[in-house]
């Protein structure tokens, strides 16, 4: 860490303990406040009478803030992903991961005001590119105290509903973190929410489980593009077959990969009848385009692996069970999904080698497939990087919806929400 933030976190900290949640560290109070300030936005626990000016008054008093140019550039400049210099909207990001979506967000012109993430290792990575530490458990966090934002993302774990007598509102979806994200929207009203999830949310618990998180949302005033009357009393095919126009491919978005992820966009009542999602950009996308030139030896798999690789797949196919392992070379279109497990025994993914077993991906080829800019810093554990870009989002496909949301619901609008 550089000498300049370790005066920053020294010097407010004391006033940053006073309002750290359970399961949050000083840090990420005290870095939302410095970027916040930097960026004319509004800062962590406004409403408790944080002030901007206070903090600032601390920082001239240790000499950590001379002049607003010099404070914003002393922030930024070491930074792998820089933020936007100006304008644009806010968002925060939540269930944030390494913080992919946040890249594609940042690409569309969106400045980050807050973020949680409870998972020590991709929080790490997360400040290393950004440089601001997530607060951690986000059931943990008051709600009032998060800064007020245009747009709220999130990818959060997909978890069953109770059946039990339900009226079908907020209430009901208690004890899940879906509860949580619904708390934040209904009491922060951010124009638009982007949720994004498997695509086997769309058939998870028959179908019970996206009803009621479409109800639940419909119940505080948001609307996305399916019809009020499916959401309230369709059939589960009808809400399914509707659901399944919200699914994009990484592989239509530049990335040869072929990840499919249902992206759920919703806004606040009336603000537009339907929206626009964005359209395959139609490249030709190549596997050889996201590979290393002289990736290490390492990367082979060993005879054993490669050995149970092909006996598994012998035996699902006599047994009529799924694929098994998935091979590409660099002329294949695209891969599988890199998946969270990646890290295990690269089955998914295997790249094909002349003459010798095939290799896994290098994790800067995970990056590469996750369409992760060269700057990023990705952990230097292997095992954390495939996890972490294994449950992270395709950056293209992010930024290309990120853009639509900007034009269709943001651009010219009023942009209260997203000062001070
Ligand atoms: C599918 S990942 C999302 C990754 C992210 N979109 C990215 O680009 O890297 C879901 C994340 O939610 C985090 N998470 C789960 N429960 C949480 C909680 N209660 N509070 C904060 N983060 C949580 C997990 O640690 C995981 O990193």
């Amino acid at each position: 860490m550089n000498h300049f933030l370790e005066l920053v976190e020294r010097t407010l900290k004391p006033l940053a303990n006073q309002y750290v949640p359970e399961g949050s560290t000083p840090e990420a109070v005290i870095h939302q406040w410095v970027h916040a300030i930097a960026q004319n936005r509004p800062l962590y626990a406004a409403q408790r009478g944080v002030d901007a000016q206070q903090i600032i008054n601390a920082l001239k008093v240790a000499g950590a803030y001379e002049q607003e140019s010099h404070f914003k550039a002393a922030l930024t400049q070491h930074l792998p992903i820089k933020p936007p210099t100006h304008g644009g909207f806010s968002f925060i990001d939540l269930f944030a991961g390494i913080g992919g979506m946040r890249i594609g967000f940042q690409q569309a012109g969106g400045t980050c005001v807050f973020s949680s993430e409870f998972e020590k290792n991709a929080q790490e990575t997360y400040f290393s590119n950004h440089g601001d530490f997530p607060f951690g458990d986000i059931t943990k966090i008051p709600v009032e105290d998060i800064p007020d934002h245009d747009v709220l993302i999130g990818g959060f774990p997909c978890q069953p509903f109770s059946h039990a007598g339900l009226k079908l509102g907020i209430g009901d979806t208690r004890g899940t973190l879906f509860h949580n994200i619904a708390k934040i929207i209904e009491m922060k009203r951010p124009k638009v929410a982007l949720l994004e999830n498997v695509k086997g949310l769309i058939s998870h618990d028959k179908g019970y489980t996206l009803q009621v998180i479409l109800r639940t949302l419909t119940s505080i005033g948001y609307s996305c593009n399916i019809d009020r009357k499916i959401i309230a009393s369709g059939t589960p095919k009808q809400l399914q077959d509707e659901a399944k126009k919200m699914v994009l491919r990484s592989v239509d978005f530049g990335v040869p990969q072929n990840r499919q992820r249902i992206y759920i966009v919703l806004w606040q009542d009336g603000l537009t009848e339907k929206f626009e999602y964005p359209l395959p950009t139609h490249s030709t996308t190549r596997v050889g385009d996201i590979l290393e030139e002289s990736p290490d030896e390492k990367y082979t798999i060993s005879d054993r692996l490669w050995d149970g690789h092909q006996r598994r797949k012998e035996n699902n196919k006599v047994n009529g069970k799924g694929f098994g392992f998935g091979i590409v070379n660099s002329e294949s279109p695209y891969t599988n999904t890199i998946s969270a497990r990646y890290y295990k025994d690269g089955s998914e993914i295997l790249i094909e080698q002349e003459g010798k077993n095939p290799r896994k991906l290098t994790p800067r080829e995970a990056a590469n497939l996750q369409g992760f800019p060269r700057e990023f810093i990705y952990s230097k554990s292997n095992v954390q990087a495939y996890k972490q870009f294994g449950n992270s989002v395709s950056v293209p496909v992010i930024k290309a919806l990120s853009k639509s949301i900007f034009e269709q619901f943001l651009r010219n609008h009023d942009e209260s929400a997203s000062k001070p």
